[in-house]
């Protein structure tokens, strides 16, 4: 194998020089079992792991992560797993979203203080692919990111299910009394039946799909579902590939730029993804200095028309899509707006990668001509009730709702929308805006998924399955509904969003782009004047930190201090 030298690798500070550390440093890798003929003068690949006994989603990667070391060794590597912050969208509260800055300074940290010269990323489930790509990108090593992958179609009684989308629905009929306790538990153990991320296309599918559509995983590897024996050799693959980008000295700052990111965004929203790709993006952008926008999204939408005909949008699994020729098939769809001249960890240029890659469903992955919908899955809102802009997954909405005015309904908080909301001395009407305040960055904290608010229980019973929704807050990629989300700055700190009173009346036109809260200027400084931010959440811990680094949804939601440049030195660099 060509490339750089044994002298050369960035562990070699640590294995390899004269003096008392690296002899230390030897003799505790004998500690660990090892020969120096199995390790010294071999790149050192850290697995990253997300794994835990918490996280259905990551469950398999305990195992998995053999396939990558096996591969590892293979290519003449030395692999040493670090297990890692797992972020289960499912059972973290109040929501992963807090935490995902905290492992990607993990995964920063870990990488930049132990002699790594390159880095298998395991993840998935939503913030995990972000917040491991966003610590890479920052410590910027040679890294590949492994998918967990998605689980397996979901089934009850004669339907397939998809997890997440179906969870919402079957909850509505729930609600309005047309399944009973039988049904449920069936439901129980027919919606998510295998290890895996959700198999539609949720958070953790866009985000995943963005990885490889960046160029950060091996070819096709985003849609292998997890427990797929093609799981297992992709992993392996990655395993091998590492090494040599290791030797080839080929960081992720040469495959993250802006062309890549530019790529990643028109995948997004070709495939209809999830609206957190919007902050996610962003913020990996972010740190790759790169400065991607709320515009750049709306800019690209009108560019690309959805064309993947998966759930919550369209009809198919991530299964379905995997069959079909997965991501590399895909983007032979979009060839015209990829910049196929980028290099990426499987090939040394985009357009090699997608060279042979075919579509074998032209229901699943549509072709130009019979879209989805005619524009990208995202619309990015102004107006003076979002001066820094929110967003809409407008193809996840009732049409007639696209351009609608009428009288809010105003939620301080979730908690009283969750006790309030089927109180029918409210009068809500389906011509109501449901609006609901502090569930930003800050506010939430963290932006739970609270933005797709429950419609009250009798205008469910009266067939109502869509109003228009607004709120600072995030929505799951596999909800659907007119909901307006990420409106900045968030109600917290004063934002527009905070001074919305009951009966007020709001204008979206989403053809338009604008989202209007129609009270005149004068009323509105009135009621500015005479609000008062609320209590900070945490006056102690990482919530403090947090509170106090959190920047607005527009620009990703990173830490402050994470997402400014500045001197942050290797250990041996001095
Ligand atoms: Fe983990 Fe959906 S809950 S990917
Ligand atoms: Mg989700």
């Amino acid at each position: 194998m060509t490339g750089r030298s044994p002298e050369q690798l960035r562990s070699h500070q640590w294995y390899g020089t004269e003096g008392l550390r690296s002899f230390s440093h030897r003799a505790r890798t004998r500690q660990l079992g090892y020969l120096p003929e199995e390790h010294l003068g071999k790149p050192v690949i850290a697995v990253l792991n997300t794994w835990s006994d918490i996280n259905p989603c990551h469950v398999h990667l305990r195992d998995r992560a053999q396939a990558v070391k096996r591969g590892v060794w293979q290519a003449g590597g030395f692999p040493l797993e670090f297990p890692v912050s797992t972020l289960s969208e499912t059972f973290q509260k109040p929501t992963p979203m807090l935490y995902r800055n905290l492992l990607a300074m993990e995964t920063e940290e870990l990488l930049r203080s132990y002699p790594v010269d390159g880095a298998v990323l395991m993840g998935g489930c939503d913030k995990s692919t972000p917040a491991l790509l966003m610590g890479a990108a920052s410590a910027d090593l040679p890294a590949v990111f492994v998918p967990a992958g998605p689980m397996l179609p979901g089934h009850w009684r004669n339907e397939v299910l998809g997890s997440g989308t179906d969870m919402w629905k079957y909850w509505d009929d729930r609600r309005a009394g047309l399944i009973g306790d039988a049904e449920l538990a069936e439901l129980e153990n027919g919606l998510a039946r295998s290890p895996g991320t959700c198999m539609t296309m949720g958070t953790a599918s866009t985000l995943t799909a963005a990885a490889e559509a960046l160029g950060v995983t091996v070819p096709g590897a985003s849609s292998v579902p997890a427990v797929d024996s093609g799981h297992e050799r992709m992993a392996a693959a990655s395993g091998r590939r590492i090494v040599d980008l290791v030797r080839q000295d080929l960081k992720l700052s040469r495959i993250l730029t802006r062309e890549a990111y530019e790529d990643a965004v028109a995948t997004v929203l070709a495939l209809g993804g999830s609206t957190n790709a919007v902050i996610h993006l962003i913020a990996m952008a972010g740190r790759s200095g790169v400065a991607l926008t709320l515009d750049d999204f709306d800019r690209i939408a009108r560019t690309v028309p959805v064309l993947a005909n998966v759930r919550p949008g369209g009809r198919y699994l991530m299964e379905d899509f995997h069959f079909a020729g997965g991501l590399p098939a895909f983007l032979t769809r979009l060839t015209d707006v990829l910049h196929l001249d980028r290099p990426t960890v499987g090939h040394s240029t985009l357009r090699e990668q997608l060279a042979g890659a075919l579509v074998h469903n032209p229901d699943v992955i549509r072709p130009r001509d019979n879209p989805l919908a005619g524009e990208g899955g995202v619309a990015v809102l102004r107006g003076n009730l979002c001066p820094d802009g929110a967003v809409i997954k407008h193809i996840a909405a009732d049409p007639r709702l696209l351009k609608h005015t009428g009288p809010a309904v105003v939620f301080p908080d979730y908690r009283t929308m969750q006790r309030t909301i089927d109180d029918p001395a409210l009068g809500i009407t389906a011509d109501h805006v449901l609006v609901l305040q502090g569930a930003g960055p800050r506010g939430g904290p963290g932006m739970p998924e609270y933005g797709m608010l429950p419609l009250p229980g009798h205008l469910l019973r009266q067939g109502v399955r869509d109003m228009v929704r607004i709120s600072d807050a995030r929505m799951s990629g596999t909800s659907y509904g007119t909901c307006v989300l990420h409106i900045a700055p968030e109600s917290h700190i004063g934002g527009p969003l905070a001074l919305v009173r009951s009966g007020d009346p709001i204008t979206l036109d989403v053809a338009a782009r604008t989202l209007r809260l129609e009270v005149p200027d004068a009323e509105l400084a009135e009621r500015r004047a005479a609000w008062t931010p609320p209590p900070e959440r945490y006056e102690r811990g990482y919530g403090a930190l947090y509170g106090e680094q959190i920047t607005q949804a527009d620009t990703g939601c990173d830490f402050a201090f994470l997402a400014r440049p500045g001197r942050n030195p290797d250990p041996y660099a001095g």
